[in-house]
């Protein structure tokens, strides 16, 4: 039936420099698995389980890039390259059962729930209470202030992605 409907859902799907084991992808989600102890044993866990299942494609929850875009306290950040070897057993368990793994960085902006929020508008979010402080920082900027030249970041994201992909 399935099949029928989707002929090419279980499809491989050659990508150029890697084949996706079929169309089946999932969609990030902050789970908060992150904000608990031992969130490396967790998450693997649990991205494991959906490797296992048969996804092809799992894009993490939101990862910031700095403090001021936090979904919320204690939520996920990403903010050096020592850090990317935390997620070195998410990785693997995931390519362990056949898929693969995204990690999303996210600035929440003006859907964050912290208390200063930065935004390229300062109007406030649907949902939210806080209005966030208008900002007309760009990426490079951002990556001024923690001291990083934009490109090398850049440079060290995309090397990561290319080796956990
Ligand atoms: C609890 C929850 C957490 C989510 N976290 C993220 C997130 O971290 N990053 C993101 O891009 N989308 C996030 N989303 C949005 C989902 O990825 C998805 O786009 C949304 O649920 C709509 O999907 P649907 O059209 O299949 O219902 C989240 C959604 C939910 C319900």
């Amino acid at each position: 039936m399935t099949q029928a409907m989707f002929p090419h859902l279980m499809a491989p799907l050659d990508l150029g420099r890697t084949v996706l084991r079929n169309r089946l992808y999932m969609g990030s989600m902050h789970t908060r698995i992150d904000m608990q102890d031992q969130p490396a044993r967790r998450m693997a866990a649990f991205y494991g389980e959906r490797a296992k299942g048969g996804v092809a494609v799992i894009v993490t929850g939101g990862c910031s890039p700095n403090e001021e875009g936090l979904i919320e306290p204690g939520a996920p950040m990403l903010v050096n390259e020592e850090q990317l070897h935390e997620h070195k057993p998410v990785t693997d368990e995931v390519h362990e059962h056949g898929g693969k793994i995204l990690l999303q960085l996210l600035h929440a902006g003006r859907n964050g729930k912290i208390d200063a929020l930065v935004d390229r508008r300062s109007t406030r979010a649907c949902r939210e209470r806080c209005r966030p402080k208008r900002s007309n920082a760009r990426w490079k900027t951002s990556c001024a202030a923690r001291g990083w030249p934009s490109r090398a970041a850049t440079t060290a994201w995309k090397s990561w992605a290319r080796r956990v992909t």
